[in-house]
């Protein structure tokens, strides 16, 4: 069986983070998204994998993978371009695919337990097709699968409906086989203007193939918009193990599950509280205080502050005497004091789409 992880689609809703990369690089836990679907891959046996290319700098995807050697799989990328949808981007890795069935992951979804259930289900149920599905709040804005009456079978899938027949939304993780390609062709553009994953599977099911429910045991997380990138941060700190590489200098506290990379310091006078980690090369304090839930990237500074609850990226600068909550901060921003500066007040340089409470 082989893989297909998406990297394309605009990510507009995490601007200005994606001016600058797309959304499945942004780390959560200090690592990219998208690492985390190819480790449940490789986890699940699955080693030759297609990565789909987008337009939003799809050169840097490409930086930050390699030829795979690293992650003990092998990737060909595939360049979808311009976003025209989930069964545009699939359908792009035709040739690449052949007669192999095969998982597709989206890049930006999150899983506790891994995939491993979704291959093993494909070959024990002879299936055409699995899809991954879990209970929502709020079925009028997933895709929702609805259930043959013994629960065994997927009869009907429908985009975001308006008077939803069951609560189980279709996730960002699917198994195909080539019958995908045979219907393709009779697939049309949604409303959106997009070739939409769910009208494939209606069609695959219209068609007389076996699509096959895989119920999503333990978190699943969609992280397309900041508040998403914030609770999936939350949900990997969660099952962190303590592992201290770097140095702790006397007279500094670090309580509760903390990882510290190689090079690190948390001076003297700062209080590190976990679940956190902190990448490499990084200095904490002095007069520091890391809360709970917050991920600090390689070689930050972070100063007099208290930051909790937080994502603040590689190479980022935190040096005011404030309390930073529930915020991202991207690569190499600077969040300083302005004390001592005339004129007096607030001084910002920041990107498009960017929001500040102050
Ligand atoms: P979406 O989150 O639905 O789309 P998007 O990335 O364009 O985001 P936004 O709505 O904020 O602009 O995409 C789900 C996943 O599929 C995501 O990992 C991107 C990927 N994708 C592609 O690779 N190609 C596509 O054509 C589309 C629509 C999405």
């Amino acid at each position: 069986m082989k893989g297909l992880v998406l990297a394309g689609g605009y990510g507009t809703r995490l601007r200005p983070l994606t001016h600058t990369g797309p959304k499945q690089l942004i780390p959560i836990a200090n690592k990219p998204n998208i690492q985390y679907c190819i480790e449940d891959l490789r986890d699940a046996g699955i080693t030759e994998i297609g990565i789909i290319l987008g337009n939003m700098m799809p050169e840097k995807v490409q930086e930050f993978l390699g030829d795979g050697e690293e992650f003990g799989v092998r990737f060909t990328y595939i360049t979808q371009g311009e976003p025209k949808g989930i069964a545009h981007a699939i359908n792009c890795a035709r040739d690449f695919m052949g007669d192999e069935p095969f998982v597709v992951y989206l890049g930006d979804n999150l899983l506790k337990n891994g995939i491993g259930a979704i291959p093993e289900l494909m070959t024990k149920e002879g299936a055409d097709c699995v899809i991954s599905l879990m209970p929502v709040k709020d079925p009028q804005s997933y895709g929702i699968a609805e259930l043959s009456d013994d629960g065994e079978k997927v009869v009907r899938t429908v985009e975001k409906p308006k008077v939803p027949k069951s609560d189980l939304a279709v996730i960002g993780v699917y198994a195909f086989n080539r019958t995908f390609f045979e219907v393709y062709p009779r697939l049309k553009p949604s409303w959106r203007n997009e070739m939409e994953v769910t009208d494939a599977i209606s069609l695959l099911i219209d068609s007389g193939f076996k699509v096959v429910p895989h119920r999503v045991d333990g978190w699943w997380k969609d992280t397309g918009k900041p508040e998403d990138i914030l609770e999936a941060n939350h949900l990997i700190l969660d099952g962190i193990e303590t592992l201290n590489e770097g140095r702790v200098e006397d007279g500094a506290s670090v309580m509760g599950r903390v990882r510290i990379g190689k090079g690190t310091v948390v001076m003297a006078g700062s209080v590190v509280k976990g679940p956190c980690v902190i990448g490499e090369g990084a200095t904490i304090g002095p007069g520091t205080y890391i809360g709970p839930y917050t991920a600090i990237g390689d070689r930050c500074t972070v100063a007099k502050a208290e930051v909790d609850d937080s994502i603040v990226m590689d190479d980022a600068v935190i040096d005011v005497e404030k309390k930073i909550v529930r915020s991202m901060v991207g690569k190499g921003s600077r969040i300083l004091s302005s004390a001592g500066l005339v004129p007096k007040g607030e001084r910002f340089v920041i990107g498009e789409n960017t929001t500040i409470y102050i």
